[in-house]
């Protein structure tokens, strides 16, 4: 991080870490699904300790999730001292991401399943679905509220909103 990427406060700016999220997550989401992906929505996204000017800033990325065309993708940064070997890395932001596979008039396309193959796997991939059905039980309530007379989308109506 460089003096580039400060706020008022002298640390480093949260957009700037929200730009490497979403850089982050579009390219494990395009891998994913061997194309272009979009960023549909950003959610949960922790700010757990201010980056400092200097650090050295890593980020990764994983596919939890993947529904029809959609995907979950679960990022975490970790930041360290440049000046300091002896210090293990610490958590800096973590969040969640909904990616949709598209095509090249920027239609939903279908992507390929997710597989966990380890424990943590199959944990990140049931909490996904969790979080799904959360998000989709939200914007299916905000828009009743609003009265909002859009058909709901086929995702919206069952089927992959209780868990893909
Ligand atoms: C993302 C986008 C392609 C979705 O198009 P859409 O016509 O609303 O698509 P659908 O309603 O059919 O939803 C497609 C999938 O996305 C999911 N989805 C869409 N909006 C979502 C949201 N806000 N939260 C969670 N999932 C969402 C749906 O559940 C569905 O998942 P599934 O196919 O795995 O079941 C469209 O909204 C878009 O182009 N948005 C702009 C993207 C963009 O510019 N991003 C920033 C730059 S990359």
């Amino acid at each position: 991080m460089t003096a580039a990427d400060v706020n008022l406060y002298g640390t480093v700016h949260g957009g700037v870490l929200m730009k490497l999220v979403d850089d982050v997550a579009a390219a494990a989401a395009a891998r994913h699904c061997g194309g272009t992906a979009v960023t549909a929505a950003i959610d949960e996204i922790v700010f757990v300790e201010p980056v400092r000017v200097g650090d050295l800033v890593h980020a990764h990325a994983q596919v939890n999730w993947a529904g029809h065309t959609s995907m979950e993708v679960g990022v975490r940064v970790v930041a360290e001292r440049w000046d300091r070997a002896d210090e293990t890395p610490i958590e800096v932001v973590t969040a969640y991401l909904v990616f949709v596979g598209v095509d090249a008039t920027g239609r939903p396309r279908p992507v390929r399943p997710v597989l966990p193959e380890t424990a943590e796997d199959e944990r990140r991939f049931r909490e996904a679905e969790i979080r799904r059905r959360h998000r989709l039980a939200r914007r299916r309530a905000i828009q009743a509220h609003r009265g909002v007379g859009r058909a709901p989308a086929p995702a919206d109506r069952g089927g992959h909103a209780e868990g893909g």
